[in-house]
């Protein structure tokens, strides 16, 4: 008898305040449960998660819920689940799936280990994805490509391997896409045609920077690319990308640049360093008028540094890395006494470029290795 009040009890009492959806408090309760309790700190969001209240209600005990999630108007749905740094450590619920309303989840700065669930495909609204600085491992679930409406996807710092997957082309929302700091391999797949940030810096990519990958990305801004595996020439199609303005490609293993006439290119900052890049420096660089910051250290160029670069430029270098090459010549005017520059010269077969000078450090290569390089009768290395 009293057991059967008791029952009626609770019954009016959870019907007065369950208002989130049965599925989405399930979903919660198994991303919780797959949290080792041991890395739930009692001061963090999901310590407050206590499923004796209605995660939604309004009238939920204070203490309960306090962050991690918010609800929709009608207070039914989980709209967003952004979890605090606290450490969590464990597998995020394949369950989260469950979460259909959900368009942003950030779970950044955790613990999270295991793979990232393909089942988060499922989650047909969601607008950003953020895992950065995780332990996750195993693949890019190809599955993510079917996330048409995701606009920013950051799974940086991870432990991910394999291929980025074939079929992103197919993310024509996606504006951010940060894969950088993972143990990616495999070439570049045809991207998502609307990107606007692409960083994919810190992996083992290889391949070539190749037309069919970003012909068509018009809205492409920001391009890190570095420390990876690729190799081959990069056509001057690529500094022509209308949008392009950052371009970091150092660190990998290309051989050659084709530099194009600047003319309109919005490109503001080149970073070609620590590559295997040949021949001549490019004049053509002097034509962008808005790249205030190269660098082409630790390359195999060879020849003079072209008058153009010291010329009064709409917009002057601020930034200019040419150390580590075979560079010959003198240095053209206006460099050694400018304070307005950083940069380097040093470690070439230059000439004039005194090491009392900042610019000129490191010291120029030793004259028997230019010799070896230009042979014993090139001029301006007579010494
Ligand atoms: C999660 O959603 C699937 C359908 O996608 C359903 O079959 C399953 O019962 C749901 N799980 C829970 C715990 O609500
Ligand atoms: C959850 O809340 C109830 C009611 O306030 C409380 O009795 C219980 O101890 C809480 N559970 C935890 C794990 O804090
Ligand atoms: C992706 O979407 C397509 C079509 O909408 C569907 O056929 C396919 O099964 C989905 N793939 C995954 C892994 O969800």
């Amino acid at each position: 008898m009293l057991r059967r009040l008791l029952f009626i009890l609770l019954s009016i009492q959870s019907s007065a305040v369950s208002l989130t959806a049965p599925s989405d408090v399930l979903a919660l309760q198994s991303i919780k449960s797959s949290i080792n309790p041991i890395s739930i700190p009692t001061w963090s969001c999901l310590f407050s998660w206590n499923f004796t209240s209605d995660p939604c209600s309004p009238s939920r005990i204070p203490s309960h819920f306090i962050c991690g999630i918010t609800c929709s108007s009608s207070s039914s749905r989980i709209l967003s689940l952004v979890l605090d740094p606290a450490g969590y450590a464990g597998r995020l619920s394949p369950l989260i799936s469950n979460l259909t309303f959900l368009t942003h989840l950030d779970l950044s700065d955790n613990s999270f280990t295991g793979p990232i669930p393909p089942s988060l495909s499922l989650l047909s609204n969601l607008q950003t994805l953020t895992l950065t600085s995780n332990s996750f491992t195993g693949p890019v679930p190809s599955s993510l490509s079917n996330l048409t409406s995701l606009q920013s996807l950051d799974l940086s710092r991870n432990s991910l391997t394999g291929p980025l997957p074939a079929n992103m082309a197919s993310m024509s929302a996606l504006r951010t896409l940060d894969l950088s700091f993972n143990e990616l391999s495999g070439s570049l797949p045809k991207l998502p045609p609307n990107l606007v940030q692409l960083a994919l810096k810190g992996n083992s990519l290889t391949g070539t920077v190749s037309r069919s990958v970003f012909g068509r990305l018009n809205s492409l801004e920001v391009v890190e690319l570095g420390d990876n595996g690729l190799s081959g020439r990069i056509g001057g199609w690529f500094f022509l990308l209308p949008s392009l303005q950052q371009v970091d490609l150092a660190k990998n293993s290309l051989t050659g640049v084709e530099v194009p006439k600047g003319g309109s290119s919005a490109v503001v900052a080149v970073d070609l360093g620590f590559n295997g890049i040949e021949g001549r420096l490019a004049a053509e660089w002097a034509g962008f008028r808005r790249l205030s910051a190269l660098s082409l250290r630790h390359n195999r160029l060879k020849g003079g540094i072209p008058m153009e670069y010291g010329l009064k430029r709409p917009e002057p270098f601020k930034r200019l890395f040419l150390d580590g090459n075979f560079l010959k010549g003198t240095v053209p005017d206006g460099f050694l006494g400018s304070d307005s520059i950083w940069g380097s010269f040093g470690d070439n077969c230059l000439e004039g470029c005194p090491a009392s000078s900042t610019l000129c450090l490191p010291r120029q290569k030793p004259v028997t290795v230019c010799r070896q390089v230009y042979g014993k009768r090139t001029r301006g290395l007579s010494d």
